[in-house]
C-alpha cells in the first residue's frame, strides 16, 4: 500500500537500506552499493578451489543449492515508495539561473541560434523544463512555457523576462512593427515569453493550448516535451490508476504535443524540430527505487523520437531525445541534503561521481533544435555522467 505522499515519508522510506538483513547469513560481510554494483556488472569466474560462498555457480547451472547467499544481491527496495501529487506542486519555487548576457556576447556558431524562432516548453514552470527553457531564451527564441502549475508559469515568465533585461540592459520591448535587428549595436530585443495551462494528458487541453499558443506567437517551430514524472512503488502493488496517469502524462502527453506541432508545421509547410525528454531510465533499471511503470514510459519516449522522426523527416522535421541521468532539480537536492545515504549510493554509480545540474542540459537541448544538428534525427542524447555507460 502507498504511504502518505509525505516528503520525509519518501525520505524515511529510501534512507531504509538497499539489502533487507534478514536475507544475509549471519556471518556475512556487510555489502556496499559500490561491492554490489561491481559484482554484478564485471562477474569473476566462478573459482571452487577458493571456496568463496559468494561466487558460486548458480544452482540451475550445477544442480546444487548455492547457499544462503542466493538472493543477498538483489538490489531494488521494494519498501521504497513515492507517490507525485495530482496537481504537481510540491511547494518549492527554483531561481532563475544567472548568466552572462543572454544573447551571443562570446562568438560562436551561428548555427547555434535560435533568432526569429518560437519554441514551446512542456512542464516549462519548473525543474529541467524552466532551465532548458532559459537556454532557448539566451539562443535567441521567443518561448510559450506550458504546464499545469499556470500561476508558476506566469511567475517564471515574469523572472525570465527580468533576468533577461538585467542581463541585456540596452534590451527593448518587443514591437515586431518597429525592431530592427542587428541595426542598433548591442541592442536586443526583449524576448517574447508567455504561460499557458495545460494538462498534457488531455488531448482537448493540449489542443486548446496550443492554438492559444498560435493565437499569441503566431507560427510555433520547436517543442521540447518536459511535462513528465516518476513515482516509486513495487511492480506488483502500483495501483493501476496511478500507471495510467503516469503513462498519460509521460507517453500520452508527449505524442499529443508533438503531434500538434507536425500538424502545425506539415500544414504550413515549414520545417522544424523537436526534443523529447525522456531519461537513462529508458535504458537501464534504476537501483535501488522501483519504478518499472517509469522506466518503460522512458523507453516508449526513446522509440517514439525514433519511429516520429522517420516519419516525418521528408517534411523536414527532425525529431530527438534527450535521456538525462540523475539531475539536482529542486526537490532531488532537498531530498538528498537531507538523506546523503541515497546521494552516496546514487552518487557511486556514476562514472563522473556526481550528479548533473539542470543547466547541464542547456547546451545539449539548444544543439538539438537548433541547426548545428541539421543531419540528426532520431538520436538519443544521453546527458548522464556516463551511468549507462557501465
Ligand atoms: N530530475 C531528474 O533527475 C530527471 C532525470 C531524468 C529524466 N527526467 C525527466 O525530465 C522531465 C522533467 O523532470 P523534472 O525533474 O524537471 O520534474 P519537475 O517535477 O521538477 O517538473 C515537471 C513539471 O511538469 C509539470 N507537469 C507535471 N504533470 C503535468 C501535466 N499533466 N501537464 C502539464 N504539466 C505537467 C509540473 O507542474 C512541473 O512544472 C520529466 O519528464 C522527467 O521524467 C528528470
Amino acid at each position: 500500500m502507498a504511504l502518505p505522499r509525505t516528503t520525509s515519508n519518501m525520505l524515511r522510506l529510501a534512507a531504509r537500506p538497499t539489502t533487507t538483513p534478514s536475507l544475509l547469513p549471519r556471518t556475512s560481510p556487510s555489502f556496499t552499493t559500490t561491492t554490489r554494483r561491481t559484482l554484478s556488472t564485471a562477474p569473476r569466474l566462478y573459482d571452487d578451489s577458493k571456496n568463496d560462498p559468494y561466487h558460486k555457480q548458480s544452482t540451475a547451472a550445477t544442480g546444487t543449492s548455492a547457499g544462503p547467499h542466493e538472493g543477498s544481491s538483489s538490489r531494488t527496495d521494494n519498501q521504497i515508495s513515492f507517490e507525485y501529487p495530482d496537481d504537481g506542486n510540491l511547494g518549492v519555487r527554483e531561481a532563475q539561473v544567472q548568466g552572462r548576457g543572454g544573447v551571443h556576447l562570446k562568438r560562436t556558431l551561428a548555427t547555434f541560434s535560435l533568432e526569429g524562432r518560437t519554441a514551446v516548453i512542456t512542464g516549462g514552470a519548473r525543474g529541467l523544463g524552466l532551465v532548458m527553457g532559459q537556454a532557448l531564451v539566451n539562443s535567441g527564441a521567443d518561448l510559450a512555457i506550458v504546464d499545469m502549475n499556470k500561476e508558476e508559469a506566469e511567475h517564471q515568465t515574469q523572472a525570465m523576462i527580468e533576468q533577461f533585461k538585467k542581463e541585456n540592459p540596452k534590451s527593448e520591448e518587443y514591437d515586431r512593427a518597429k525592431f530592427d535587428l542587428g541595426k542598433k549595436e548591442g541592442v536586443f530585443r526583449i524576448p517574447k515569453i508567455t504561460a499557458h495551462y495545460s494538462d498534457v494528458s488531455d488531448p482537448d487541453s493540449v489542443n486548446s493550448c496550443f492554438q492559444e499558443i498560435l493565437s499569441s506567437h503566431g507560427k510555433v517551430d520547436h517543442l521540447v516535451t518536459s511535462a513528465g514524472f516518476t513515482e516509486n512503488f513495487s511492480a506488483e502493488t502500483y495501483p493501476y490508476d496511478r500507471i495510467k496517469k503516469l503513462w498519460g502524462v509521460n507517453v500520452d502527453g508527449t505524442y499529443l504535443f508533438c503531434t500538434a506541432l507536425a500538424n502545425h508545421l506539415l500544414s504550413t509547410k515549414r520545417p522544424g524540430s523537436m526534443v523529447m525528454i525522456g531519461s537513462m531510465s529508458g535504458s537501464i533499471v534504476n537501483v535501488p527505487q522501483p519504478q518499472a511503470p517509469y522506466n518503460a514510459a522512458k523507453a516508449a519516449i526513446r522509440h517514439l523520437a525514433a519511429s516520429l522522426a522517420v516519419e516525418w523527416a521528408h517534411a523536414g522535421i527532425r525529431v530527438n531525445c534527450i535521456s538525462p541521468g540523475y539531475m539536482l532539480t529542486a526537490l532531488t537536492r532537498k531530498i538528498l541534503d537531507e538523506n546523503p545515504d541515497l546521494a552516496k549510493k546514487w552518487t557511486s554509480l556514476i562514472p563522473q561521481g556526481k550528479m548533473g545540474r539542470p543547466e547541464d542540459l542547456m547546451g545539449a537541448v539548444t544543439y538539438l533544435l537548433s541547426d548545428a544538428s541539421g543531419y540528426v534525427t532520431g538520436a538519443d542524447l544521453r546527458v548522464d555522467g556516463g551511468y549507462t555507460c557501465t
